[in-house]
């Protein structure tokens, strides 16, 4: 009986040859798998091979002759997606490739490479992922998911999903099937899905590329945007490339209705940009001269596929208050109609040299800021610069006339224009003397051509005199 045993275990040894365990390959749909299989390098017989997939027989087969022969479901209109390159052959490399692989086509093949009596076989499972999306371009607000599928799916493996390679964490937070995630639609889901399944430490990944449709930028209601009085603000609205959003409406909101905002009117300066550059996806506009009051909520609409798509967004107004007024000094405050989103102030001292160019020297932190106004370093534009958790959100500027270029102290970047406006203002002095001159003779003039009669006399009158004066004094 031992012997028997001892016969039947060496016969079944040297059919099957040493049997490693079943080796995992993950492989994402669509793609080329290969299939390892390696023959035993010391043989020096040609072998025969054979590659099987459970269930569904045999996939690819080599004599010892060299005749080749192919199962007949891996060919399809005379093109086979199997192969086994005879390149490798020499390195006793058997690895079968299967371009294009489908999910049918994930399960176990088996390798057995015949030297002879000697049968080695090599277990291979091919694991096939696949992410699928409901939609590749849902509608923003619609409800969008994202599988991973994996054929066959290994028991007990992790599924972890990175978005833009950022994990994600669903926040539908199902952790009963993390293979799906459900999401509403929004620009947040657009992007690269990869499905990354770890098994036996080996790793497969898969990915899906989602592009929600709707307005992109802004991204997300409520975004602020900031502008200072007297400068011009864009306001965002663009829908994903290649959309033309029908019956486009901006309105501003009348304050007070969170829930059930009402229009109101649009600002004075308000501009729908329709310069012909601008692409059909863009229905931004713009505000030419923000005002204050033209801070508060503004809505951008458009249509597509029969759904009306909007987007809020709140436009903060930031000016410069000056106070109090004394002779020596001045302080500024940086004002924003809305400052919830910021986290700092700057001010900067913007200095102009003479060529003309702008520098920026950073004062002081905080929202307000004295300036002696007696001193000439003063003079020139200043900006408050106001930051948030993510950089700066935008400035403001203030022009300060000093009290000493007012009272004729000149600072020497600006002699040479006082000296030459000094100069200016002499001449033109002097050629309005001359001109007061010319007209007070030409008037003279005229009244003399009037009068000629009346002067010679005048003029005989006082020569009399004079004679009959001289006449007296010589008596
Ligand atoms: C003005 O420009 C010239 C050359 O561009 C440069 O050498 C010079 O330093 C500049 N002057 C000031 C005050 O910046
Ligand atoms: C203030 O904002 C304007 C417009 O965004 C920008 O061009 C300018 O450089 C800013 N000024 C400073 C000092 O940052």
């Amino acid at each position: 009986m031992p012997l028997e045993y001892f016969l039947f275990g060496l016969i079944t040894f040297l059919l099957t040859g040493v049997e490693c365990e079943e080796t995992e390959v993950f492989v994402e749909a669509g793609s080329q798998a290969v299939l390892p299989c390696k023959g035993s390098p010391s043989s020096s017989v040609i072998p025969e091979i054979i590659w099987t997939k459970a269930n569904k027989g045999t996939v690819w087969r080599k004599d010892r002759s060299g005749l080749q022969y192919w199962g007949s479901s891996w060919t399809s209109n005379g093109v086979r997606r199997v192969q086994c390159p005879h390149s490798r052959f020499e390195r006793k490399d058997f690895s079968l490739q299967i371009n294009n692989v489908r999910t049918e086509d994930g399960g176990g093949y088996s390798c057995r490479v015949m030297h002879g009596d000697l049968i080695t076989e090599r277990l291979i499972m091919l694991r096939v992922i696949k992410v699928s999306l409901s939609s590749p371009m849902p509608l923003w607000g619609s409800d969008a998911s994202i599988s991973c599928d994996v054929t066959p799916w290994p028991r007990g493996a992790s599924l972890q999903w990175t978005l833009n390679d950022r994990t994600f964490d669903p926040q539908s937070g199902s952790d009963t099937d993390q293979r799906v995630v459900r999401e509403k639609a929004t620009v947040r889901l657009t992007g690269i899905w990869t499905c990354v399944v770890g098994f036996r430490g080996r790793e497969g990944r898969a990915s899906a590329a989602l592009n929600v449709k709707g307005i992109i930028h802004p991204s997300t209601d409520g975004t602020k945007l900031y502008a200072a009085v007297g400068s011009a603000v864009s306001l965002p609205c663009v829908f994903s490339s290649g959309l033309t959003p029908s019956d486009p409406v901006w309105e501003k909101l009348k304050p007070g209705f969170i829930f059930k905002p009402s229009p109101g009117r649009l600002p004075a300066s308000f501009s729908p940009s329709s310069s012909s550059s601008q692409p059909l996806s863009d229905k931004s506009a713009s505000l030419t001269e923000v005002e204050v009051g033209d801070e508060g909520r503004y809505r951008c609409s458009g249509t597509l596929d029969g759904q009306q798509l909007t987007r809020n967004m709140q436009l903060v107004v930031a000016k410069i208050i000056s106070s109090p007024p004394t002779k020596t000094s001045v302080t500024l405050t940086c004002d924003l109609t809305d400052s919830s989103e910021v986290t700092d102030y700057e001010w900067v001292q913007l200095i102009s040299d003479l060529n003309g160019s702008q520098s920026v020297q950073s004062v002081q932190k905080g929202i307000s800021l004295s300036i002696n106004t007696m001193s000439e370093e003063s003079q020139g534009e200043w900006a408050c610069l106001f930051y948030g958790k993510h950089g700066i959100l935008g400035n403001v500027t203030y022009h300060i006339h000093t009290m000493s270029a007012l009272s004729g102290h000149t600072s020497p970047g600006s002699s040479q224009n006082t000296a030459a406006v000094v100069g200016l203002g002499f001449l033109l002095l002097v050629l309005l003397l001359i001109l007061a001159q010319v007209y007070k003779n030409h008037q003279r003039r005229k009244r003399i051509f009037q009068f000629p009669a009346l002067e010679t006399i005048v003029h005989t009158n006082s020569n009399e005199r004079e004679e009959r004066e001289r006449n007296q004094e010589k008596k």
